[in-house]
């Protein structure tokens, strides 16, 4: 298995980062991740984009790097792997340099790594949806940079697995913001609302396509916040990610949402997304 580390395929058992890079020291550095139908790259400008976005936000120099050209490297990545279907990660971290908290000299070099992995989509998940639980958004005030620092996320989602659900809906004072690694959608009497994409979510980029879907199915969008209430009484309620792509929640703690099975709206979005992905 290749992977790709400081600008060079190299055998998985080959790759090795320093104890002192800054991701590994502080977390300081940005990813993403890219979804592979069919052996297609999907969304990759729009990924690369955003990772592009994200270094400007944190001052990481990513000037010897362009869109076009990760691209290229992702899709070497998948087909020197024979990734048909799967996923790319790729993290950009602001390098190796003595531990100290200012940022090193300028002359430090961002250090890139991507790996890939297959799989098959969730489709049990997709058709019958799944629970998850609400939990205190307590992350930081930039959850717009996909940020390596991921401690709220992780510790969020952990308390979902412990208690049997896929996703942790985080809340700040009520407001519902997003999931541990997804959006989160509320459907009521035919509409959707999600967080608007300000300072307090990712805008992710699955989230773009089902804005585009919804738009073209008539389905009104509106990017107003909601709190928790409003999540508890909807029709159907969604997670999305390029992970999990349309998935229903069928229960939020121990509320079923609904009648408990996937509702309508999501079926017609996850109908439009399969189309295309195609
Ligand atoms: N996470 N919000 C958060 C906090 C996320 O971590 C993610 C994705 C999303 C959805 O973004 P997108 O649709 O662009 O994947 C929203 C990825 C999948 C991850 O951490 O692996």
């Amino acid at each position: 298995t290749y992977i790709f580390i400081n600008d060079e395929f190299v055998d998985e058992s080959k790759g090795q980062v320093s104890f002192s890079d800054r991701g590994y020291n502080f977390g300081d550095g940005i990813y993403e991740y890219i979804r592979i139908y069919d052996g297609e790259v999907f969304t990759a400008h729009e990924h690369y984009e955003r990772l592009f976005r994200s270094a400007k936000e944190i001052g990481l120099n990513l000037e010897d790097y362009s869109v076009e050209g990760l691209i290229d490297v992702t899709k070497e990545l998948a087909a020197k792997n024979n990734v048909v279907n799967g996923g790319i990660y790729i993290q950009v971290t602001r390098g190796v340099a003595p531990r100290n908290h200012p940022f090193p000299d300028a002359s430090t070099k961002p250090v890139f790594t991507a790996f890939s992995k297959s799989y098959d989509r969730p489709y049990e998940e997709l058709e019958n949806g799944v629970k998850a639980i609400t939990v205190d958004d307590i992350r930081w005030l930039r959850c717009d940079i996909k940020s390596l620092n991921l401690l709220g996320n992780v510790l969020a989602k952990e308390k979902a697995t412990q208690n049997d659900a896929a996703e942790a809906i985080m809340h700040r004072d009520q407001t519902v913001t997003e999931g541990s690694s997804s959006n989160v959608y509320a459907i009521k009497n035919g509409k959707i609302y999600t967080h608007p994409a300000n300072n307090l979510i990712l805008n992710g980029i699955t989230r773009r396509v089902i804005k585009k879907i919804a738009q073209d199915l008539e389905i009104p969008f509106i990017e107003e916040a909601f709190n928790l209430d409003f999540l508890n009484n909807a029709d159907e309620v969604i997670v999305s990610s390029t992970s999990v792509e349309v998935m229903p929640v069928v229960q939020v703690n121990d509320r079923k949402i609904g009648d408990g099975k996937v509702g309508q709206i999501t079926k017609q979005l996850q109908k439009s997304f399969d189309n295309y992905i195609e």
